[in-house]
């Protein structure tokens, strides 16, 4: 992440839940239970901002399992740290994923609204694989939208990130790079694709 990539964030950080509407609990729980999370399993949530999915990813892994959050903004992660700080099974650690050693190994790696934002997906993709993954794990793209409706945001905000390609297209360009990839579901409410090796 690039340092107005950082402070971009960190101006967003206070009013990001307020004007995070797409994320409500209904479509949350919908495209949660639409990916191969167990009870017991390590969850690495790549990008997590304010924390939107910890109390959902911590309540269905349970006690046996763990939540790593990672964010490279202090003004997001502190935002999550303060609103699910004391959950037993969830950790956090401030470092930039595409740049810095991830500690532990995940059944799961998941990036809610994360991927405009990668400078290097093909090679971020390889080192979690390598890195970070179980035998078997996997990577999961998700937004709880369209890519219209992410890439107009990223317009009006003058953001930085690339352009989200439609599921399908993104899935190609995915196994183009070597990966397995399958469009989970592609909707107004959803885009879902599960990435293996
Ligand atoms: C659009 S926000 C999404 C936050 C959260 N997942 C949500 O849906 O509310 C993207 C987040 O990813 C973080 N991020 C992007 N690239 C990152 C990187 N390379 N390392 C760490 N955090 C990163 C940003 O700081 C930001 O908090």
């Amino acid at each position: 992440m690039t340092q107005s990539e950082i402070d971009f964030f960190d101006n967003l950080a206070p009013t990001w839940d307020e004007n995070e509407v797409r994320s409500t609990p209904v479509r949350i729980n919908s495209i949660l239970e639409k990916l191969p999370i167990k009870e017991g399993m390590h969850i690495l949530d790549l990008g997590t901002g304010t924390g939107v999915l910890i109390p959902y990813l911590s309540k269905l892994v349970g006690t046996a399992g763990n939540v790593v959050a990672i964010d490279l903004s202090e003004g997001m992660l502190s935002i999550a740290k303060r609103k699910y700080g004391d959950l037993k099974n969830v950790e956090f650690h401030k470092l930039d994923f595409e740049e810095e050693e991830i500690p532990g190994v995940y059944d799961i790696v998941i990036l809610y609204s994360v991927y405009p934002h990668l400078h290097s997906p093909a090679q971020t993709f390889e080192w979690l694989f390598k890195m970070n993954i179980k035998p078997g794990g996997c990577i999961v793209i998700a937004f709880p939208s369209d890519e219209k409706f992410i890439n107009n945001i990223h317009h009006e905000r003058k953001s930085e990130s690339d352009h989200l390609p439609p599921a399908h297209i993104l899935a190609e360009m995915i196994a183009g790079w070597g990966f397995q990839s399958e469009v989970i579901v592609a909707t107004e409410e959803e885009y879902i694709i599960i990435i293996r090796e």
